[in-house]
Formats: C-alpha cells, sequence, structure tokens
C-alpha cells in the first residue's frame, strides 16, 4: 500500500447514503450554520492546552500493582527522546499487525506523530511510594517538559485529535499504545475511558478509531471488552467487496452521529 492510500484509509471516500438523506432533510441555511458551527468546536476543542485539566482524577491511576501519571502533549512540541521512544513503541507493537504494510506505514506514522494537530496523552510509570507527590506536582500548573525528556518513564500513550468524519465532530484515536509489560493490568481500559470524557466534555458526537484486521488481540479489546461497533465508514460496510486489512470502529454520543457512522440499512451495493 503506498503512502497516499495509507494515509487516506483514516477517511472514506464514499458519502454513506445515511449521510446524504440526512443532509437532504435539512434546509440549506441550516445546513451551513451547522458546518460552521462544527468547525467552531474542533477549533474550540484545539485552544485547550491541557485537556487533562478537565479531569483531575485522571491524572493518576493506580491498579494491580501498576502505579502511573498522566501529561498531555502536542505533536508539534515533542522531545527527541519522546519521539524516539513513541517510534520503538509504535514498532514493537505494531510491526507484526502491520506484516508487509509496515515500512510504508511507519513513514506515515512518523509525519502524523509530529503534526501540530496531535494531541498526545503520555502515561509515566511513578514509584508506588511516591504517588501521592507525583499527582500533586502534576494537578499544580507544570509547563516544563523536564518530564516528558525524561522517557525512561514512560510506558504507553494515547495520539488522538479532532476532526470531521462524514461532516460529523468526532475524537479521532490514531494510537493506543501500551507497552507489552504493562498490558492487561486495565490501562488500555482506562486510557479509552478518559478519551471519551475528553471527546464529549468537547462535544464531540463520537470516538472513532482505525483497527488492523491482523490485531486480533485490539478487535477484541475494543469490541468485546469496550464495546465499540464497525462503522458504516468502515471499506468493509461501504464496500464489502474490497477487501481492505482494517476496519473502522466508532462509539457514539448523539443520534446524528449514530445515523451516519452507525446504521448501515438502506444501502445499496
Ligand atoms: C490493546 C491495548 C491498548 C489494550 O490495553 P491493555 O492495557 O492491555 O488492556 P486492559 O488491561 O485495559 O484491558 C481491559 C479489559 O480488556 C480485556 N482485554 C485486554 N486485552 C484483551 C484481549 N487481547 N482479548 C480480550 N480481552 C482483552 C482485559 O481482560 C480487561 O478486561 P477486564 O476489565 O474484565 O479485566 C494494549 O494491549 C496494547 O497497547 N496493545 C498493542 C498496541 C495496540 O494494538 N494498540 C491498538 C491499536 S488500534
Amino acid at each position: 500500500m503506498d503512502t497516499e492510500t495509507v494515509q487516506r484509509r483514516r477517511r472514506t471516500n464514499a458519502t454513506p447514503h445515511n449521510a446524504v438523506v440526512t443532509e437532504k432533510r435539512l434546509k440549506r441555511g441550516e445546513v451551513l450554520a451547522k458546518k460552521k458551527a462544527d468547525k467552531l468546536l474542533i477549533k474550540e476543542a484545539y485552544a485547550k492546552k491541557d485537556q487533562l485539566a478537565s479531569f483531575p482524577a485522571y491524572r493518576h491511576f493506580q491498579i494491580n500493582g501498576l502505579s502511573v501519571c498522566l501529561k498531555s502533549g502536542h505533536g508539534d512540541k515533542l522531545p527527541s527522546p519522546v519521539k524516539r521512544y513513541i517510534q520503538n513503541l509504535l514498532k514493537l507493537n505494531m510491526e507484526g499487525p502491520y506484516g508487509s504494510e509496515w515500512q510504508a506505514e511507519e513513514k506515515v506514522k512518523r509525519v502524523e506523530m509530529v503534526d501540530p494537530e496531535a494531541c498526545y496523552i503520555f502515561v509515566h510509570e511513578v514509584d508506588n511510594s511516591k504517588a501521592g507527590e507525583m499527582t500533586t506536582m502534576l494537578t499544580a500548573e507544570d509547563t516544563s517538559t523536564s518530564r516528558l525528556e525524561d522517557s525512561s518513564l514512560l510506558v504507553g500513550f494515547v495520539h488522538y485529535r479532532f476532526v470531521l468524519e462524514e461532516e460529523v465532530p468526532v475524537l479521532y484515536v490514531y494510537e493506543l499504545q501500551v507497552e507489552p509489560r504493562v498490558q492487561g493490568k486495565g490501562l488500555g481500559k482506562f486510557l479509552m475511558e478518559l478519551i471519551e470524557l475528553i471527546a464529549q466534555k468537547n462535544c464531540m458526537s463520537a470516538v472513532m478509531l482505525t483497527v488492523q484486521k491482523a490485531n486480533l488481540s485490539a478487535m477484541k479489546f475494543y469490541t468485546s471488552k469496550l464495546r465499540y461497533i464497525i462503522s458504516a465508514t468502515s471499506p468493509s460496510k461501504v464496500n464489502p467487496k474490497i477487501e481492505t486489512s482494517y476496519e473502522i470502529l466508532c462509539r457514539t454520543f448523539s443520534d446524528e452521529a449514530k445515523t451516519i457512522l452507525e446504521v448501515t440499512e438502506n444501502k445499496s451495493f
């Protein structure tokens, strides 16, 4: 798959039938006003410097012998050790599921990683005995990058963006990566819970993400455990005759998003 194709995979080219029906129902003026309002929502979401500020209870997480602190980051402000950390963890976790597509995908991910619109939540492991101390430090206004630069404490991250998907404002999870040694301890579920809260706080109508079909454990995690569903915009729903290596999953928070991103009836192929 070439780089352009891989980049395009996050958006479907076909306009779902449901989106057309919904749009026809609205008068032109209403459509324009809605488009403007949705763009404003995205702009306002990006204007917030630290999404974690709204969720102080989520800055620290302690479970199954694991104690972590969370910190926000932005693609255009990543220190070099953190960029290296992201690249290494992506290779470790994703080279297998991507198989022969990995080389091309790795290049795409390197570009996506530093995009100014790339929002991050970094997960830092902390010494249990210092957990309280660290929480206090992170809750206070902390704009320095000192701890971010210490990538040795990182154990995972989420990369997400606020985008319009089929003209619906959504939080799109580009990456959710947890180091193998801390997987299965509830961290992934905790991070997705936080992501959904961030989405709703910013009036996004859904959370969306892309999963490689070969990534069976992640697929199971999202669909069985977190109850995400295959989106109507996923290639397998848009055109089942064309085989692709990935699915687009979603969880919606509004009727409009449900109609456009979930419901697949009335489609003719
Ligand atoms: C997928 C991933 C993010 C899940 O995070 P995690 O911290 O390991 O998952 P959690 O410990 O939070 O699991 C939450 C629940 O899902 C279950 N679960 C986790 N992995 C599972 C799997 N492979 N199959 C079935 N259930 C699974 C857990 O048992 C847990 O259930 P419980 O709440 O009843 O105890 C993590 O394993 C990972 O980073 N994998 C590699 C990178 C990757 O594939 N990312 C997704 C790319 S789209």
